[in-house]
Parts: structure tokens; C-alpha cells; sequence
């Protein structure tokens, strides 16, 4: 059954929409050295993932269907607590030689107000799971420690698709932007992308 929501399965979803429907197993690989990438056309004066947080603390280990993740992470960003923080997402998927834009991408003008809401496609692998009560401090405050329970990500899935494979390689780019009380956009932007591979299963 489809039950994990995540990012990707999520954006699969989205692509998945059309008439003849099958079912198909995938699993998304995570690239294994560095989930977290830099981004390929930066903004200027933009920072990678290690410009919002330490995450010197967080262990990955990849197990077959599951990634285990523990530990914990502070943030690091070097914002006002007042910043309204600004979140753009934009998916590409690689395709003879370049990557090309997908259409599932969106904006979110406030992320702190969502960043823990249990419909948000990050919820169920990252926020779901931090442990202390740091819920007022979102990540525009510098300095706040969020604690990890230990738990699982399955990055196996089950999907209704239709139409041509799903896949491939595919490149999940976040940027994150402060803007201060004025209304002014702070000099530095948070730039990183996420990139795995979607493989069908052989079963
Ligand atoms: C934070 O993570 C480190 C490394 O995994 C661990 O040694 C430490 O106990 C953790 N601290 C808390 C407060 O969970
Ligand atoms: C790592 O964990 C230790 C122990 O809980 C904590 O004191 C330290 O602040 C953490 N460092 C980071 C960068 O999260
Ligand atoms: C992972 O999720 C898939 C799809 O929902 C499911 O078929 C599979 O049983 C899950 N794996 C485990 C070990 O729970």
C-alpha cells in the first residue's frame, strides 16, 4: 500500500496523473556520499546546507529499503528569530545530458508556520520526528539544538503510474530566504539540492 508520503513519492504522484494505471514498485536511491548537494546554478550570496545547520551530529546509515537516521542538528543560519523565511522547491529530472524542469514545484511564503504540519511532504521524514520542544524557534534562530529520535525512512514505494517510466535521476532544489521585519531580504540564501535515483524494482 502507498503509505510513505515524502517528497519524492509525493512529486511522483504528480507526475503519475494520466488514464491507464499499473502499479509499480520503486525505490529511490539517495545518493550515498552527500545527500545533501550544492546547488548547481547558486543564487548569489547563498550558502549550501551547512550555512543552515550543524549536522556534524546526524548519522545516516543506508540499509537496504531503509535509511536509519539519529542524532541531532543546530541551527546555524545567521538570521533574526523575527525573519519571515521564504521556501522554494523546484524538481528537475535528468534527461539526455541536462536537467530539464519537472512541473511539480511550489513556493511557500511563510515555511515557519508549516514546518511541523503533518501534511507537509517533509513532515513524515524530518520534522515528525525532532523530539524537544523547539517548535517556536523554527531554524531562523541561530543556536537552537533539535533533537532526532531514532527512526527509519522507507524509500521504498508503491505507486499507481501510467504513462512512461518514472525512472531516473532526479534533483529536488530548495532555497530558503529571510526576510526581516522591513521587509527586507537578507544578503544570504540558503541553497541545496536533494538527488537520487528513482529505480523500479525487479519483482
Ligand atoms: C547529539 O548527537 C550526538 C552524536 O550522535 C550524541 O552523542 C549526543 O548524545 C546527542 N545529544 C542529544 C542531546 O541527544
Ligand atoms: C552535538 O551533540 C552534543 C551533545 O549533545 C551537543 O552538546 C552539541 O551542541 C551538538 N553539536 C551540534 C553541532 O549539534
Ligand atoms: C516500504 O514501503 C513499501 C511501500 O509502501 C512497502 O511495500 C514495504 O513493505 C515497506 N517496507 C517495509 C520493510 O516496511
Amino acid at each position: 500500500m502507498y503509505s510513505q508520503r515524502s517528497l519524492i513519492s509525493n512529486l511522483l504522484l504528480l507526475i503519475a496523473l494520466g488514464e491507464q494505471v499499473r502499479a509499480v514498485k520503486y525505490d529511490y536511491l539517495l545518493e550515498y556520499e552527500e545527500i545533501f548537494v550544492d546547488c548547481r546554478e547558486p543564487p548569489e550570496n547563498s550558502l549550501n546546507i551547512h550555512g543552515l545547520f550543524d549536522i556534524s551530529n546526524v548519522s545516516l546509515n543506508f540499509n537496504g529499503d531503509f535509511v536509519h537516521v539519529t542524532g541531532n542538528f543546530t541551527s546555524i543560519w545567521d538570521v533574526e528569530p523575527t525573519d519571515r523565511i521564504a521556501l522554494s522547491v523546484q524538481t528537475f529530472q535528468y534527461k539526455r545530458g541536462n536537467w530539464e524542469p519537472t512541473f511539480f514545484s511550489y513556493n511557500i511564503g511563510d515555511f515557519c508556520s508549516r514546518m511541523y504540519g503533518p501534511d507537509e511532504h517533509w513532515y513524515d521524514f524530518w520534522t515528525k520526528h525532532i523530539i524537544n520542544d523547539v517548535k517556536s524557534k523554527c531554524i531562523n534562530t541561530p543556536g537552537t539544538l533539535l533533537i532526532l529520535e531514532e527512526y527509519d525512512v522507507n524509500v521504498s514505494f508503491d505507486i499507481r503510474v501510467a504513462g512512461p517510466s518514472l525512472a531516473g535521476l532526479y534533483a529536488i532544489v530548495a532555497k530558503f530566504e529571510a526576510i526581516d521585519k522591513y521587509n527586507r531580504k537578507r544578503p544570504t540564501t540558503i541553497c541545496f539540492e536533494v538527488r537520487g535515483e528513482v529505480v523500479k524494482k525487479s519483482k
